[in-house]
């Protein structure tokens, strides 16, 4: 029988019976956060069950405070991107330190936030159906701090229906255009759609997104800031024109880890939208910084995920149990912890291969070691939760509650 008949079969049972009592002899279950704490906290990391995904919270706080002391007195604030961690305990923790607000890229991962104690979203990434701008209008009527981000004069008038029959005023900034992924164009588009949104009565135009995804990797301190200061000129234009014309200016967010201390140099902007600055991943650590050409250094790596391994049956190779499920398959590949001959590959779905000609130590099956993920938004998404650590003990379990949250 074909795969397609073997499916057929399935959606007419399905459509027969109702799929909830397909599923209902079932009884879904999964271990509390209660039961996992209960049992995981005061281990060290390297007894954990793997691939667990490990943060280092003395690092991670330390990094928070970094972000905020590096910016004072520039002008620039700081509203973390929540994509990162996903996780409203962390979102709490950056809110505490200082920033003036969040961002998250999805109405979803807004809704994690707002549900969840956090006052002040701005969600970055775009609505562009009815039902979703409705719902993006019912969320910014239960949260005052919900702002919304728009890069389209097409659904101006929807979300301006939707915040009218949700009996709100809501609050809008637009998307300007720099890495040819979203935003209106720069100039004379960005300035009409501004005003537009600020002649309807149930819009406020709060200011300006735009965000330089394609300076943030660059190599060389030097190479990236001459970049994005190039990128944002046609933005710093758009700026220009927006508050010639009178509308509020009270937002000009942007920039990333790999910005953040370039931005100030930018006329008019207000907050950087740093995200992976928390934990650091492969990614960013080879970029350089101002005082490091070779490793960017501002920002400590304490975003590691545990593995075992798992087989040893050929020599210079070593399998564990991490693979693009732990890791994601970006690149470029995971560190191994103090094994800087050790090549990781994540090509397979459940296992990591490590090819070697030297290493510092003999290892057997069972052992840990320890990886730096190649990049840290997608590979968070991965997981359940987080283990905070502190000296390498489990201290507490940072459930990632919007894990999977990309509607
Ligand atoms: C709109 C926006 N702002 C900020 C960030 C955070 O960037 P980073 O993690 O490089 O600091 C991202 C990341 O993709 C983003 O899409």
């Amino acid at each position: 029988m074909s795969n397609s008949l073997n499916r057929r079969n399935f959606l007419q049972a399905g459509a027969i019976a109702g799929v909830a009592s397909l599923l209902s002899p079932l009884t879904l279950k999964a271990k509390s956060i209660e039961e996992i704490t209960d049992s995981e906290i005061g281990k060290s990391k390297w007894d954990l069950d793997s691939p667990a995904l490990c943060v280092d919270l003395d690092k991670m706080e330390q990094n928070i405070k970094t972000v905020h002391t590096r910016l004072k007195g520039t002008g620039v604030g700081v509203r973390p991107h929540v994509k990162t961690h996903k996780c409203p305990a962390i979102a709490k923790m950056q809110v505490d330190a200082g920033a003036v607000g969040v961002c998250a890229a999805k109405l979803s991962e807004s809704e994690i936030m707002l549900d969840n104690g956090i006052k002040n979203v701005l969600m970055t990434g775009v609505n562009v159906t009815v039902p979703k701008i409705k719902r993006a209008m019912a969320l910014r009527k239960k949260y005052p701090g919900f702002i919304q981000a728009i890069d389209n004069p097409q659904y101006v008038q929807d979300m301006q229906d939707a915040a009218k029959a949700a009996g709100i005023v809501a609050d809008v900034v637009v998307d300007v255009d720099v890495i040819q992924r979203s935003g209106v164009m720069p100039g004379a588009p960005a300035l009409a759609l501004a005003q537009l949104i600020s002649k309807m009565p149930n819009l406020k135009f709060r200011g300006i997104l735009a965000y330089d995804g394609a300076a943030n990797h660059i190599h060389g301190f030097q190479k990236r800031k001459v970049e994005v200061l190039k990128n944002m000129e046609p933005i710093v234009k758009t700026y220009d024109m927006m508050k010639a014309a009178g509308l509020n200016m009270e937002i000009f967010s942007g920039g990333s880890t790999g910005t953040y201390d370039m931005m100030q140099e930018v006329s008019g902007f207000t907050d950087v939208q740093v995200g992976s600055y928390l934990f650091m991943d492969r990614q960013y650590i080879e970029i350089g910084g101002a005082k490091n050409e070779k490793v960017f250094d501002d920002f400590a790596p304490s975003l590691t995920v545990m593995t075992t391994i798992i087989n040893m049956n050929y020599p210079k190779k070593i399998i564990t149990d991490s693979g693009s499920k732990a890791l994601t398959l970006n690149q470029p590949p995971a560190i191994v912890i103090g094994e800087p001959d050790f090549v990781y590959s994540a090509g397979s779905d459940e296992y990591g291969t490590i090819t070697f000609d030297n290493a510092n130590k003999s290892y057997k099956i069972g052992d840990k070691l320890e990886l730096i993920i190649p990049h840290c938004d997608p590979a968070v998404n991965e997981y359940d939760f987080m283990y905070g650590t502190r000296k390498d003990k489990v201290v507490s379990i940072l459930p990632i509650l919007g894990r999977g949250k990309s509607q």
